[in-house]
């Protein structure tokens, strides 16, 4: 049998398991161990990064194949402009590629895509693709892909917290209509719902300033493997894991054959 078949085969295996109804509507995906698993192979870095973005469009693809409706991924952190300049100008001029040689098939799919974070450090050209991708995909129904780059959780936190201060001394809103409503909608996700599953690849267990308010209920799954190897079979593990856990969002799981009213409580 062929390598091909073969790993078919696995995918099939592992997809008869999955349960079609509860596929996350939105996945969040930190892509990490671009580097290592370059370094690891006596590669430069960038190979890593080359090959991250062909596992992308795989993960992409599956999760059109699945129902899931939004993919959120990190490309760049506020904190990646500290890494070597030569690095920081390939992951640019790699985002202008990729978005020239892609975004007409994302189009003609249907699927919009978005660009989450402070723009404005960019280059001119960076800026130009992406507002154009922007505005032609802008009412494609299917999917929805967010890239969050130059993005960091507490700056957008900080950044929406000025806002509101703003608009309550001027006497815009008053102090008893912030609440988490008003919160979300000045998000730079506004709209978009919350994701239920946030995925780390390379083992690695931290947030990294990423969504921070809006994964406040998100399940966490850790991969180990890094993400230039990440793959269908591996996305399939975590959103089975996902489909195995017992979302409470801090509350408790309803007992069997016990309703509100029949508890020792309700009186
Ligand atoms: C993390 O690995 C990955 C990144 C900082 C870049 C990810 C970007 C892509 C895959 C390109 C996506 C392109 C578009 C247009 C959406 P790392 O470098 O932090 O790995 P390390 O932890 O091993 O150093």
């Amino acid at each position: 049998m062929s390598l091909g078949k073969i790993i078919d085969k696995k995918n099939n295996n592992l997809s008869m398991r999955l349960d079609r109804q509860k596929v996350p509507e939105h996945i969040a995906i930190i892509m990490d161990g671009n580097g290592r698993w370059a370094t690891k192979k006596g590669l430069p870095r960038t190979y890593g990064h080359k090959r991250g973005v062909s596992v992308l469009k795989e993960i992409l693809k599956v999760s059109k194949k699945l129902g899931c409706k939004v993919l959120t991924v990190y490309a760049f952190s506020t904190e990646n402009w500290t890494r070597p300049r030569k690095e920081v100008d390939f992951l640019i001029n790699l985002f202008s590629e990729v978005l020239s040689d892609e975004i007409k098939e994302l189009h003609e799919e249907s699927t919009k895509i978005k660009f989450i974070g402070d723009l404005t450090p960019f280059p001119k050209t960076l800026k130009k693709i992406i507002s154009s991708s922007e505005s032609l995909t802008k009412n494609n129904k299917k999917f929805l892909l967010n890239v969050c780059v130059n993005y960091g959780g507490r700056q957008e936190i900080v950044k929406v917290a000025k806002k509101i201060a703003l608009k309550t001394s001027s006497g815009e809103i008053k102090l008893s209509e912030v609440n988490e409503k008003l919160f979300n909608s000045e998000l730079l996700t506004r709209g978009i719902k919350d994701p239920e599953l946030l995925i780390r690849t390379s083992g690695e267990k931290r947030i990294s300033n990423f969504l921070l308010w809006q994964l406040a209920y998100s399940e966490i799954y850790i991969s180990n493997v890094m993400w230039p190897d990440f793959n269908e079979f591996e996305f399939l593990k975590a959103i089975i894991d996902y489909q195995s856990r017992n979302r409470r969002f801090g509350g408790i799981e309803s007992l069997p054959n016990e309703s509100f009213e029949d508890s020792q409580y309700s009186s």
